[in-house]
């Protein structure tokens, strides 16, 4: 007899976001003739950079041809592509990683999911409340939670981010060995500045635990006092591992593109306390479970690093941050406390009742979707997430809606 992974029982019924299109689905069919805007998931709506889908094209093109035909391509990623991340995302801001360092993906929803298996199922795992449900769900998966009580998992350590923290949490005082942090954060676009994140990487030094460092929203940073990556924090090359992504960077949330960086110097123990090089590990895993990125889409995403390409995200992701702007103001106006939305697609608002029950009332009375606050964890109750990921006139007639129902 076949037996199941039973960690899968502890889950929740269904994935956030499925379980969101499957309700709005059961809406639209209920209600064929609403016209629904959709400010829920985080998917982008505006077309690839030009410099992207001419750099495409022409990979495709060589594709056609027996002479610059390529198959499998190296499992990290071509060395074209990681060799600009290296010198444009990292070296260029003081940041010390090297090509060899960087692995290219389909996606860091994959990674930070994926990311687990090389640690110990004993590993004392902290994630913060709200965020990102997959670094919950997949380490429940694996088997190091007990069940679910009262909105939490028996096992995990949450680390709370509320309006008394600014959404940053603080290390613990007792031991954690792996630790979820995630910046700009999703669901509440809350930045953490450099010497609140060095606390994190001083605290993981002294604890031998490792960082996993979300960083797939940092597209968004306008400010330049805020740290872009983990790594420009001294002594982070040792304890931490970042997760980068193509997709609300330069739109490929469809295109699939994103790497994930693993210094050399990052070390995990075993029973003995001997270390072993995490970098190796996941080479390992990778090169074992994944054939790479397609040729075509890594060209795409190296065509970002142009000058054009360059110019083209910044106005591509200064679109949505208008868009959050004009959400944020009328939220606001409307009478609605929010945070989010400076350096971040997203707006966490405070809605003064269930999360869920105010998913519903936006969806029948206004035709939008939200986020309810409460997917992202225990702390999100009472709050809703509005995406900025959409068309200036779906916003715009977004916020006239909820206006009108939030103010009659
Ligand atoms: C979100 O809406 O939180 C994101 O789009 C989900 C994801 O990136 O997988």
């Amino acid at each position: 007899m076949i037996r199941i992974n039973e960690n899968y029982g502890k889950l929740q019924s269904s994935y956030l976001f499925s379980e969101i299109a499957q309700r709005v689905n059961r809406f639209v069919d209920a209600n064929p003739n609403k016209d629904i805007i959709r400010l829920g998931i985080g998917d982008v709506t505006r077309a690839l950079p030009s410099a992207c889908i001419r750099a495409f094209h022409e990979a495709v093109d060589e594709l056609a041809r027996d002479s610059t035909f390529r198959g499998y391509g190296p499992e990290q990623g071509y060395l074209f592509l990681r060799e600009k991340i290296a010198h444009h995302d990292y070296m260029t801001r003081g940041a010390d990683i090297s090509p060899d360092e960087i692995f290219i993906s389909d996606g860091s929803k994959g990674d930070t999911a994926n990311i687990q298996e090389l640690f110990s199922l004993d590993s004392r795992v902290a994630i913060p409340d709200p965020v990102y449900p997959v670094y919950l769900d997949t380490n429940v998966m694996a088997g190091r939670s007990g069940s679910f009580h009262n909105g939490r998992y028996e096992g995990i350590v949450y680390l709370d981010c509320t309006q008394d923290n600014g959404y940053i949490p603080a290390p613990p005082h007792d031991h954690l060995d792996l630790i979820y942090l995630c910046f700009p954060n999703n669901p509440t676009g809350a930045t953490i500045s450099s010497p609140l994140l060095k606390e994190w990487v001083d605290y993981a030094r002294e604890h031998r635990a490792l960082i996993l460092y979300d960083a797939a929203y940092v597209a968004f940073i306008r400010d330049p006092d805020v740290p872009r990556s983990i790594y420009e924090i001294e002594g982070a090359t040792e304890v931490a591992i970042e997760f980068r992504s193509f997709s609300k960077t330069a739109g490929f949330t469809g295109t699939r593109c994103a790497y994930t960086v693993i210094p050399k110097n990052v070390m995990a123990y075993d029973s003995t306390g001997k270390p072993h090089s995490v970098h190796d590990l996941w080479n390992r895993r990778q090169s074992t479970k994944f054939n790479g990125v397609s040729y075509p889409v890594q060209r795409a995403a190296e065509a970002i690093y142009s000058d054009e390409g360059r110019a083209q995200i910044v106005e591509l992701t200064s679109y949505y941050l208008d868009n959050a702007t004009l959400i944020r103001n009328e939220l606001l106006a409307a009478g609605l406390a929010c945070v989010g939305g400076i350096h971040s697609p997203y707006i966490w608002v405070k809605t003064g009742m269930d999360s869920w029950s105010f998913f519903d009332h936006l969806l029948e009375k206004a035709g939008v979707v939200c986020t309810p606050g409460s997917g992202f964890g225990r702390c999100g109750q009472g709050y809703v997430r509005i995406s900025a990921f959409n068309s200036r006139e779906q916003v715009k007639q977004a916020m006239k809606r909820i206006s009108e129902v939030l103010l009659t």
